[in-house]
């Protein structure tokens, strides 16, 4: 895979965005996979700043989810498809019919999973899936120990997850959904080109794990060395645990600018 070190979280949701926007010129109506939390937004602004700018077109541009919690009413302001709708769809001007999602309010959720994985096939698959990574390796919600293998389907979140992810509600761990719809492993590994973004020092064990460790399932964001286009863009804390920092860094120096990300 390739690694790219950046000085801080804004050069790389630059980087990101650059790469996100020549896709949408060579194909304006790519299937961009996102990713919730923290560590996406400042690729969603850098986006936003190239759409206001007129740098980018993004009118056919479609958008697909990466996982969702089970049980939160769609109209929650914490539900993913809500969170989504704030940060991606709304500033970059891409209308909701564009949008599609796994159903976290079904009844039958293993059938709104199966849906889920035939509809993005149906669309043609995910040309670009922007990913975050979790202090214990996991993407998407694909916590340790998932299948590589695994399919669109329901997780239960691990306790470091769940207080991770209190501080989108209200700090109240209570509040944190237990299961999360996620597309799995095996179906993140079909999108064309993986991005994963990681910022900050608490991100530097997993982004080690990732890029350096063994593909095994304890670290599941490893599965990217199966990849063949996979890139990991990390800041300079997320990166400083890598033996093969200074090889990255020079790899990317003296990669052509015409090969983007
Ligand atoms: C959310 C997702 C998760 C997050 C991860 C990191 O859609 O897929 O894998 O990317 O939990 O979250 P932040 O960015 O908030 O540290």
């Amino acid at each position: 895979m390739e690694v790219v070190i950046v000085p801080d979280a804004a050069a790389g949701g630059e980087l990101i965005a650059e790469s996100m926007a020549q896709l949408l010129r060579r194909k304006p109506d790519a299937l961009l996979g996102v990713a919730t939390g923290s560590t996406p937004l400042p690729v969603y602004q850098a986006l936003a700043a190239r759409v206001r700018a007129g740098a980018v077109d993004t009118h056919r541009a479609r958008i697909a989810q990466l996982d969702e919690y089970v049980g939160l009413p769609a109209d929650h302001p914490e539900s993913y498809r809500s969170v989504l709708r704030r940060e991606v769809l709304e500033p970059l001007g891409i209308p909701m019919d564009a949008f599609t999602g796994p159903d976290g309010t079904a009844d039958d959720v293993q059938a709104a999973c199966e849906e889920y994985d035939r509809a993005l096939a149906a669309a043609g698959g995910v040309d670009l899936q922007l990913l975050g990574i979790g202090t214990d390796g996991h993407i998407g919600f694909n916590e340790p120990c998932s299948s590589l293998a695994s399919r669109t389907r329901i997780k239960t979140l691990t306790e470091q997850t769940r207080i991770d992810n209190a501080r989108f509600f209200d700090g109240d761990i209570a509040q944190v959904p237990h299961h999360v719809i996620t597309q799995g492993i095996g179906t993140i590994l079909e999108a064309r080109h993986l991005v994963l973004l990681a910022t900050g020092e608490g991100k530097a064990d997993a982004v080690a794990a990732t890029v350096e460790g063994p593909v095994a399932a304890i670290c599941p964001a490893s599965a990217l060395q199966l990849h063949p286009h996979a890139t990991v863009v990390a800041d300079e804390a997320a990166a400083s645990k890598l033996k093969l920092a200074d090889y990255f860094r020079n790899t990317y120096a003296h990669k052509p600018e015409w090969q983007g990300l």
